[in-house]
């Protein structure tokens, strides 16, 4: 075995296709953000009244996911804070929070304490009553001279885990204050939030917008070339690699970071197979392995009747293969309904309606997690017929999955 082992080592050790592979990881700061100047430029000559020691107006920076708006934002933060000025009469605090940090947002206790501790205050993890937080909050921002920019990013996780109260709250703040200024940068890619929170704070939070589309294949191209350049051995790209890398994610959202992962999983896969270059065959594989990768995910944030109506389709598409029957052999919707609510029952479980496990069904083809077919059967009666198409190793992961939800009996 010790044997065997040296040379996957040996072999590894001599990798052909990574310089850096870091430079393709998701926390990777680009030394240059391409196509991005307007949007930095805007987001810089709202914000640079605050160095003079100025309210700045809040501002909103929307898009979807992959559209750099994260980048964009530090950059400018990380500039501002070196033209800080030593001998000036006030103090600039730029802070930057994701909402999505599972500790910071689950309560506006916590997402309040995590902004004190960043502002170099104290407050203990739990235990004083909320109204004390906000006060000392309140207090330290106004126990000197000073402006403080807060970038909320992922927003919308506050609205949707907390409650809108949290950002009324944030932007009446300044009404508090009497010697500081606090301006608010909220950042998202879902903008449902915004239903659910008032108008005033809506208008106030947006006082400036800015809004980051999609990256088309040409701009994605120039993106993965640079990090291409500095991430993989010289000539290791077939001809055509990056084109195609970007032509698939601009046919998605024009998403870069999905871009990126998409050339540094080509890249590991290449490197598994022992190859010298990455071919189109690799940027195939890395796909799917991505798309796999994100139905896992999706199912694992499925809440537990999605895991049992999933059980049922999976185990009945066993059972038919076990019996030897040809996957010919159809499952229809009932097949599955009777098999769930059997299920429930030996699990006292509360069973949902067929309408409802009907529109799981349907969520599930939505996400090409199995496929429906619609097969008429006379007299104008329909069926719903339902195949998994989930390749096999996913399904052994999203056994997996199910079997830490379910309390099989
Ligand atoms: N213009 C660009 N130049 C170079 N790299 C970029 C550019 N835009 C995005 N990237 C890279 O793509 C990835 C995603 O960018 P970023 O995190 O800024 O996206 P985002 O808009 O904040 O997405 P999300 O809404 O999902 O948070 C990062 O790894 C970043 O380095
Ligand atoms: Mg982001």
């Amino acid at each position: 075995m010790g044997v065997i082992l040296d040379e996957i080592f040996e072999a590894f050790d001599k990798n052909k296709i990574f310089k850096n592979k870091g430079v393709l990881e998701s926390n990777y700061q680009p030394e240059q953000i391409l196509h991005r100047d307007e949007h930095i430029k805007q987001i810089a000559s709202i914000l640079a009244p605050v160095l003079r020691g100025e309210k700045c107006s809040n501002l909103f920076l929307y898009g979807k996911t992959g559209t750099g708006k994260t980048i964009s934002i530090q950059y400018v933060k990380d500039e501002m804070l070196k033209r800080v000025k030593k001998e000036a009469d006030f103090a600039l605090k730029i802070e930057y929070l994701n909402c999505k940090l599972k500790k910071v947002s689950d309560t506006d206790y916590r997402i309040l304490a995590e902004l004190i501790k960043k502002l170099g205050g104290q407050v203990p993890d739990t235990g004083l009553p909320t109204e004390r937080v906000y006060n000392k909050f309140i207090n330290l921002i106004d126990s000197e001279k000073q402006i403080i920019v807060l970038i909320l990013d992922e927003i919308d996780q506050v609205v949707k885990k907390i409650s809108s109260d949290f950002l009324y709250n944030l932007t009446r703040l300044n009404n508090e204050l009497s010697q500081s200024k606090l301006c608010l940068v909220g950042i998202s890619n879902d903008l449902t939030f915004l239903d659910e929170i008032d108008p005033r704070v809506r208008s106030s939070l947006s006082e400036e917008e800015i809004v980051f589309l999609p990256y088309n294949a040409i701009q994605l191209q120039e993106i993965l070339r640079k990090r291409a350049a500095e991430a993989f051995k010289e000539g290791i790209l077939q001809e055509g690699v990056i084109e195609k890398c970007a032509a698939f994610s601009a046919k998605g959202y024009g998403d870069a970071r999905r871009a990126l992962d998409l050339l540094r999983v080509a890249g590991e896969l290449a490197e598994r197979d022992k190859s010298d270059k990455i071919t189109f065959k690799h940027i195939d594989e890395a796909n799917k392995k991505l798309e796999s990768d994100k139905v896992l995910e999706i199912i694992q944030s499925e809440p537990k009747p999605f895991h049992y109506v999933l059980n049922s389709i999976i185990q009945l598409t066993e059972q038919r293969s076990k019996e030897g029957k040809s996957s010919h052999e159809p499952i229809f919707t009932g097949d599955i309904y009777n098999h769930y609510a059997e299920f429930c029952s030996r699990n006292k479980i509360e069973v949902l309606t067929q309408r409802r496990v009907s529109d799981i069904i349907q969520e599930f083809d939505m996400f090409g997690i199995i496929n429906v077919r619609v097969v008429s059967k006379g007299r104008g009666g329909r069926m719903r017929e339902i195949n998994l198409v989930l390749a096999q190793e996913s399904i052994v992961k999203v056994k997996e999955i199910i079997k830490n939800s379910v309390d099989f009996r």
